[in-house]
């Protein structure tokens, strides 16, 4: 595991460049500045989903706080060790404050929802997230979750796949395209996961539903994983549909978090 590299290819060492200087003007401000305890590390995955599968393999609801982007979602950012084993629950004293984040709410709600049924307001899956993993990087709340957004529009994989003329629309792709297609636009080697979704009674479709990468300790690289998470997909990936008509709305009305008076949930 993880000596495995992708073929090498010039634009991809290019985009490379870029990519880092940009990771890591960010993730130097974001890990030099008011660290607090950080466990035992050695790097992070990050992870990045595409809701589209989700909503056809499960079924999904529309937010509470309105509509998101039609993009890629923020899974989740999970400090590891090199084993690829993850980092969790070293700190069980720094709670979830929404409060923290509220400058960001709005990056939140667009790019980092809760699309599960019944339609709800995302705070669950950032506290599953924050005491667990989050808070064991070293990080502030504000720096974590601000870190994590900042990342996902630096990588901007939908547009980056959009240039490379794949698009979300329910089309296959052979798999090995698409993969370095993803790679190409990450700058680094990625990992890419599949779900089967059954199109007709008898037959299924591997669909794209995550793609994970790693971030340096330092914060100063996106870097090849010292270890992979194993994934399989199909010869052929479909990069399914994802629009507002596939999530449900089990809710009344717009209902945004009350800031001032839901300090941790
Ligand atoms: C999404 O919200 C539901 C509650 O509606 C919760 O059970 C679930 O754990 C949340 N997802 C994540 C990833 O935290």
């Amino acid at each position: 595991m993880g000596g495995k590299k992708h073929p090498s290819n010039s634009s991809i060492t290019e985009e490379m460049d870029t990519r880092i200087a940009s990771a890591s003007f960010l993730l130097s401000i974001l890990f030099f500045s008011g660290a607090i305890v950080s466990a035992d590390f050695d790097f992070f995955y990050y992870v990045l989903m595409w809701p589209g599968a989700y909503c056809k393999k499960e079924g999904c609801c529309l937010p509470t706080t309105g509509k998101p982007e039609l993009d890629f979602f923020i899974e989740g950012m999970y400090p590891a060790k090199n084993s690829g084993e993850f980092v969790s629950k070293c700190d069980i004293t720094t709670k979830f404050y929404v409060n923290e984040v509220a400058d960001m709410i709005s990056g939140m709600y667009a790019y980092w929802p809760n699309i599960t049924c019944p339609s709800n307001n995302g705070l669950s899956s950032w506290k599953n997230l924050w005491e667990p993993y989050g808070n064991c990087m070293g990080l502030t709340e504000k720096e974590y979750f601000g870190g994590a957004l900042q990342l996902r529009s630096t990588v901007n994989l939908l547009s980056n796949l959009g240039r490379a003329d794949m698009v979300p629309n329910d089309n296959d792709y052979d798999s090995s395209l698409i993969y370095a297609a993803i790679n190409d636009a990450v700058g680094g080697k990625t990992a890419m996961r599949c779900v089967e979704t059954s199109w007709w009674w008898f037959w299924s479709k591997s669909q794209l539903s995550e793609v994970w990468f790693c971030v340096d300790k330092s914060g100063s690289t996106i870097i090849n994983c010292p270890t992979y998470p194993k994934f399989t997909c199909g010869d052929k990936v479909t990069f399914g549909k994802f629009t507002y008509d596939m999530m449900k709305d089990t809710s009344e009305s717009f209902n945004p978090i009350q800031m001032p008076t839901s300090l941790s949930e």
